[in-house]
């Protein structure tokens, strides 16, 4: 379904942080990528939570089995939204970093010095840092070249590949520069080696459908704090894949996934705002069922902040100074677009941004290899926007006219 200028303007009412006045100023949250806004659906699900079931789980009284509802429910919400057939293959977790080594953990246990496994240079650490630590076990970990363009080397892909590999691990979407990786390309290649493909789908899980049977993947991982809820993460496991792992847990956790990842209590609080954000982003959608809501609704966001996203990048060029890096918008891309401008550091423009009430971020977000490979790294990263449902052109606007303000300062300053 559509999600149009109007949509967008209704959503912010949603959106209490959206309505802050600071300086006189709205605030302009440019900074989703390192986590989004929360609508009052959320919060209200986590505060009812806490106001009305807040127990531990399996108990046999009635604030205990309304907790296991909300786990229930929440992780049912999850599965739907993942396109994942049943709730048995969610995980739920601290984030996306800790379930990602525990998982490396559980991996490790079936494979054997000299295996192989294939990262990529373009990667958050998050999806790196993890399969790297595992050369301690003599483990070879081979990675993907990126191209200067903001692109993985397809080439290279095919040739890092091999019959040793075991797992291919890679990002859907850069939140560095907007990249959507060839996910087919990974599958193909990890299939052809009997390897296992594990999806980082963090960043575009807040941008795009996600249909883990398409994909194909064995293993997905994303963080609800990126999409309108609350700081949980999540992990798709293959159906019976998880039960055949040898994860850490204690003797007492449940043996059968999706528990046998998940150590410890979970956050049930949180959990309620997750089966919530997803409630939240179907009611943008249309369709019988809550699967189809969420995919017509994602569908009608991505083409909106596709729309904003491609504005800002087209305007930003212009600014004398001004590099864009990554891919253009011509093709599927996230809607995140990062800067250089020559003559000022990254957080001296997020400084000055942050002075107007635009709120960017500077750096290189995890993603410190990609940062390293494309010589970013000694400038100080690059300035990030992003662009999610409650962005307006305004907003977008107002950051061009920042941007283009705070260029032609350097410009005058080197002039005399
Ligand atoms: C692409 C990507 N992968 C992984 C992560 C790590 O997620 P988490 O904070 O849930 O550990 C992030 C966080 O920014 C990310 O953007």
């Amino acid at each position: 379904m559509p999600f149009t200028e109007t949509d967008c303007l209704r959503a912010r009412q949603d959106f209490p942080s959206l309505a802050r006045i600071w300086n006189g100023r709205p605030l302009a949250f440019l900074d989703g990528p390192a986590g989004t806004q929360v609508p009052n659906a959320v919060i209200e699900a986590i505060s009812r939570y806490y106001r009305t079931s807040n127990a531990n789980t399996r108990g046999f009284f009635p604030t205990s089995r309304e907790c296991d509802a909300v786990v229930d429910e929440a992780r049912a919400a999850a599965a739907t939204f993942l396109g994942a057939p049943s709730a048995r293959e969610v995980s739920f977790g601290a984030n996306m970093t800790t379930l990602t080594f525990a998982l490396s953990h559980a991996l490790v246990r079936e494979m054997r010095p000299g295996d192989e496994i294939v990262i990529t240079e373009l990667d958050h650490e998050a999806n790196r840092g993890p399969w790297l630590h595992l050369r301690e076990r003599g483990i070879v970990v081979r990675e993907v070249a990126l191209r200067p363009d903001g692109r993985l080397d397809p080439e290279d892909f095919a040739r890092q590949v091999t019959p040793k590999t075991r797992l291919v691990a890679i990002g859907h979407a850069s939140n560095l520069l907007g990249t959507v990786n060839d996910v087919a390309l990974a599958r193909e290649l990890a299939r052809a080696v009997g390897a296992w493909l594990l999806v980082d789908a963090v960043h575009s899980a807040a941008h795009f459908p996600i249909d883990v049977v398409a994909l194909d993947a064995d293993f997905l991982l994303c963080s609800a704090y990126k999409f309108y809820g609350p700081h949980v993460g999540l992990l798709y496991a293959r159906p019976g894949l998880l039960d055949r792992l040898q994860t850490d847990k204690l003797r007492t956790q449940d043996d059968a996934a999706p528990y046998r990842i998940e150590t410890g209590t979970l956050n049930h609080a949180a959990l309620a705002g997750v089966g919530a954000a997803v409630e939240y982003i179907a009611s943008w959608g249309e369709g019988e069922t809550l699967r189809e809501r969420v995919v017509s609704a994602m569908t009608g966001i991505a083409a909106y902040e596709h729309g904003v996203g491609r504005y800002y990048y087209e305007s930003v060029r212009q600014i004398p100074g001004v590099t864009v890096w990554g891919p253009d918008f011509s093709g599927l891309r996230a809607p995140t677009i990062s800067i250089t401008v020559d003559g000022l550091t990254p957080e001296e423009i997020a400084t000055r941004l942050g002075e107007r009430g635009i709120q960017t971020w500077d750096g290189h977000f995890y993603a410190v290899r990609a940062a390293e490979v494309l010589g970013l790294v000694e400038r100080g990263g690059v300035l990030r926007t992003g662009i999610v449902l409650y962005n307006t052109r305004e907003e977008v606007d107002r950051l061009l006219a920042g941007l283009a303000e705070i260029a032609e300062t350097v410009a005058a300053s080197v002039a005399r």
